[in-house]
């Protein structure tokens, strides 16, 4: 049994030691394809049920079973050998080969089946999976209300939302930090987006964008035997779907109607670029895109793992106290000002490391090709997993412990390194995500201190398509008194991080 810190590797008998994969995390090389003599060994089908039992595990939880994976059978793997068509790579040389070519390796696939309704079809339709000749025209309109010019003049809205937002959270009782993290972060999104505040139709939005999230494909495995059926969670999301579209339509049709003229907020920013190099865009297309971007859950998820990892480690989170007070004089920080912050930059680092709120991306072969050891049919899919390669211990020693100055040292690759994705699709929020999350940090931890309420059971919640958050976060709060404890807590978190 050879032991790698954080993750365990088992030699099976079958793998010779001249497998490049193993003898790759041997030597701390990693191998490129045209090094591979042999297909890696992988997880069999099985009688009568082929693959189902694996894609029923990879649906329910695709952290716990990529991570067996790659303890099992190391960097690379697949599910069969003979041209397979689902193949997980782990390694950053095979990532980079996935992420660079997007012609060969794609995003675009259109559900297979035409959803019940028009609305699902709509929004189901965005930059994520568009045909390439039509990406930069769209990308170069969505990354505008995303650039850092603005961010300062976000900054009041998410000073003045997180301010009465606190205000709600009772001092001394045990708060879930990840539903409150939630609301904060949506109301935000809202307000920058649509400068929508009325509680009632932000909550409403919310829920429609949760229980669609929620109750789609990736969600259920009965999902696919969908029937529009009464009660069904189907039938729910369909009639979500609906409303959805209408009111993202009907904002946009208002905003068209009465035009600010001020760039007020990220809509009027999309719609003057849709205006300059829109052509031959839909209001369709637009909604699709919106939908998109209503979706702040990664940025919750983000928020919450950080607030968690800092609770529980009470030196580091005395640390950044100091640092935020030495800089900041208990006031909110400006985006000048986060850049005077170096540990909280290293804690967001470190966190979005450990417990990246996207924690795995998939690709599609547009033709047939070689992919490392695999001769892969055309329409195969590639899975890999930033939750996976983010612990790598020949890139990350101790790759489980919460380490924020690891980063005084390492320079890890794009390809070691993806919370936000590679090169080539970056996430167009890379840089106002992280900007939300420190802002929101900076502000709760001079006010407050985070105490996990002890005995807490913190469940990783993952979907094929959704991100990577805790179940819940019962947090106890006081005022900032620099008392920092950690607590004794339960649940799968602790297969993911070592609190050593
Ligand atoms: C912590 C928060 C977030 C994380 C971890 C995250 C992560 C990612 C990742 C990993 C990708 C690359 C996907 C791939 O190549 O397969 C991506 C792409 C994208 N993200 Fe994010 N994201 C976050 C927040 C956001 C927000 C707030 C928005 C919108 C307001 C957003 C919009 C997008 C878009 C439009 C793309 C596609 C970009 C392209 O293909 O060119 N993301 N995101």
């Amino acid at each position: 049994m050879t032991e790698y810190e954080g993750i365990q590797t088992e030699q099976t008998p079958l793998i010779p030691i001249a497998c490049p994969a193993h003898h790759a995390q041997k030597t701390g090389t990693m191998a490129d394809s045209r090094s591979w003599r042999e297909i890696p060994p992988g997880p069999r089908p099985k009688p009568v049920l082929g693959w189902r039992l694996e894609s029923m595990k990879l649906a329910l939880d695709p952290v716990g079973y990529m991570a067996q994976l790659y303890k099992k059978y190391g960097l690379v793997t697949s599910w069969g050998t003979e041209r397979p068509r689902v193949v997980f790579t782990f390694d950053p040389k095979l990532n980079e080969v996935m992420f660079s070519d997007t012609r060969q390796f794609h995003w675009a696939v259109r559900p297979k089946w035409q959803y019940d309704n028009n609305a699902m079809h709509v929004l189901s339709y965005s930059i994520f999976n568009i045909p390439i000749e039509f990406y930069q025209q769209r990308r170069k309109i969505l990354v505008r209300p995303m650039a850092t010019v603005h961010f300062d003049r976000w900054r009041d809205t998410i000073v003045r939302l997180t301010n009465s937002a606190m205000k709600d959270w009772q001092l001394g009782k045990t708060i879930d930090m990840h539903r409150r993290g939630r609301d904060l972060v949506h109301a935000v999104n809202m307000s920058l987006l649509f400068s929508i505040e009325d509680r009632a139709t932000v909550q409403r939005v919310h829920d429609c964008v949760f229980l669609m999230a929620n109750s789609g494909p990736a969600y259920s495995i009965l999902f696919l035997y969908r029937y529009d059926l009464p009660g069904s969670k189907y039938r729910q999301m369909l009639a979500n779907a609906i409303e959805m579209e209408a009111f993202l339509r009907d904002v946009v049709q208002k905003r068209k109607a009465q035009p600010t003229n001020q760039e007020s907020d990220m809509l009027d920013l999309l719609l003057s670029a849709w205006d300059k190099i829109g052509e031959g865009l839909t209001e369709d297309d637009l909604v699709g895109e919106l939908y998109n971007l209503v979706n702040s859950e990664n940025m919750t998820a983000g928020l919450t793992w950080t607030l968690f990892l800092l609770a529980q480690h009470p030196k580091i989170c005395a640390d950044l106290v100091d640092e935020l007070h030495g800089v900041l004089h208990g006031e909110a920080p400006t985006y000048e000002q986060l850049g005077q912050l170096p540990l909280l930059d290293k804690v967001y680092k470190e966190s979005f490391r450990l417990l990246p709120p996207s924690p795995f991306r998939r690709r599609y072969t547009a033709e047939a090709c070689q992919f490392g050891p695999y001769d892969l049919p055309k329409g195969a899919t590639l899975i890999s997993s930033q939750y996976v390669t983010h612990r790598l211990p020949e890139i990350y020693p101790e790759p489980q412990r919460f380490l924020p100055s690891r980063w005084d040292t390492i320079k890890p690759t794009p390809f070691e390194y993806f919370p936000f994705g590679a090169p080539s699709r970056y996430c167009i929020a890379q840089r106002f995500a992280p900007y939300l999350i420190k802002t929101i940090i900076a502000m709760v931890l001079q006010r407050y201190r985070l105490t996990v309420a002890p005995g807490s059971r913190i469940n990783r919640h993952c979907r094929l398509s959704l991100e990577l958050e805790p179940t819940q976060m019962p947090m106890v709060l006081s005022r900032q008194d620099r008392n920092f404890t950690r607590s004794p807590i339960k649940g799968d978190v602790l297969e993911m991080v070592d609190f050593a």
